[in-house]
């Protein structure tokens, strides 16, 4: 993954958690572009002109309970969350997917999930917004070493996977992403190769932390975060939580991923957060809380997460299985 600077900001800047949903964010939502047209649990933005998100193409969404498991820490600024990001399909700087995302067609979008199941499906984005919708704070740790905190919306994985009635023969799951040639330019570039493909052990996707988003800030993802559909998996470096997802396979063999493809000395299957075990290019001891340029906070083994996820690693090696 490509690197850049970012500009300095005062700690000022970092939205506190109680007031991460002010007219200035919802504001900037309106700009931001979004598949928004989505119906369901999202309401039609028809408050008032002073309120936020009145005037939005956005939709909000309603019902979803804050999660017992949200960290507390200071929210990242949503400006921050939406203008710094790795999404290779729209380009490998940190600002072209906020530019150039908008592009992207999300109607009708539709969620194949299929392999070793009893009850294979598709779900379109309605269905899943009728899933049990929580909102997860969670820290993004990227294998860059920086590090964001997002309020996601989203339904735990094992919600999805109860429907469809995976076999015993699911060992792993097998993530495959949106290729959409002609609205993403990065497909241009042979960076990678394409569809943008990840994949978790079947115990790690069924594990509660995991969670598919299909939004943030209380409103639908934008499209630069990966909507209407995307992986988070909060103990593991950020790019194994894939974007715009249309394809979800229940498989016995382990999957070759995008990255593990890319460089395979450079990024394992687990790619758990590890302060132990550097990447070839980013040490891992240290990460910086975007938008802060210094590396000054310790990297937590598991990301913070340890408590919830270390017993699915007992045994492993983890230097060995990074
Ligand atoms: N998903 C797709 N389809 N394509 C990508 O390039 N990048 C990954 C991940 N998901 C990526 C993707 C990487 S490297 C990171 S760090 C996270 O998305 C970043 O998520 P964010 O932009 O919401 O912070």
């Amino acid at each position: 993954m490509l690197t850049r600077r970012s500009h300095t900001t005062p700690s000022s800047e970092i939205t506190p958690r109680d007031r991460y949903l002010r007219r200035r964010d919802w504001l900037r939502l309106a700009a931001a572009g979004s598949l928004a047209s989505l119906s369901g649990a999202l309401t039609a933005c028809s408050r008032g002109a002073d309120e936020p998100g009145s005037t939005l193409g956005l939709g909000k969404i309603t019902g979803a309970h804050t999660s017992p498991l949200s960290t507390d820490e200071a929210i990242t600024a949503y400006r921050h969350a939406t203008t710094y990001n790795n999404y290779y399909e729209f380009g490998t700087g940190k600002s072209d997917p906020a530019s150039y995302a908008r592009q992207l067609s999300g109607e009708p979008w539709t969620v194949v999930v299929e392999g070793e199941v009893a009850k294979p499906r598709s779900f379109g984005v309605e269905d899943l917004l009728r899933l049990p919708l929580e909102e997860r704070i969670y820290r993004l740790r990227c294998v860059e070493a920086w590090s964001m905190v997002i309020p996601w919306i989203g339904f735990e994985f094992n919600q999805l996977a109860k429907l469809v009635e995976p076999t015993s023969k699911a060992r792993f799951v097998e993530f495959v992403t949106a290729a959409q040639p002609e609205n993403m330019i990065g497909l241009r570039s042979s960076v990678l190769h394409w569809p943008y493909t990840e994949g978790l052990r079947i115990d790690e996707a069924m594990h509660p932390l995991t969670i598919l988003a299909v939004g943030m800030y209380g409103e639908v993802l934008p499209n630069q975060n990966g909507a209407p559909v995307r992986l988070v998996v909060p103990w593991k470096y950020g790019f194994k939580s894939a974007k715009a997802i249309v394809r979800i396979r229940f498989v016995e063999r382990q999957p070759l991923t995008t990255w593990e493809r890319a460089g395979p000395g450079e990024y394992g299957f687990y790619s758990n957060v590890n302060p132990a075990v550097d990447h070839v290019r980013w040490a891992q001891q240290k990460e910086r809380r975007i938008p802060n340029l210094v590396a000054n906070r310790p990297t937590q083994l598991f990301n913070g997460y340890g408590d919830q996820v270390a017993s699915l690693y007992a045994g492993l090696d983890l230097k060995k299985f990074f």
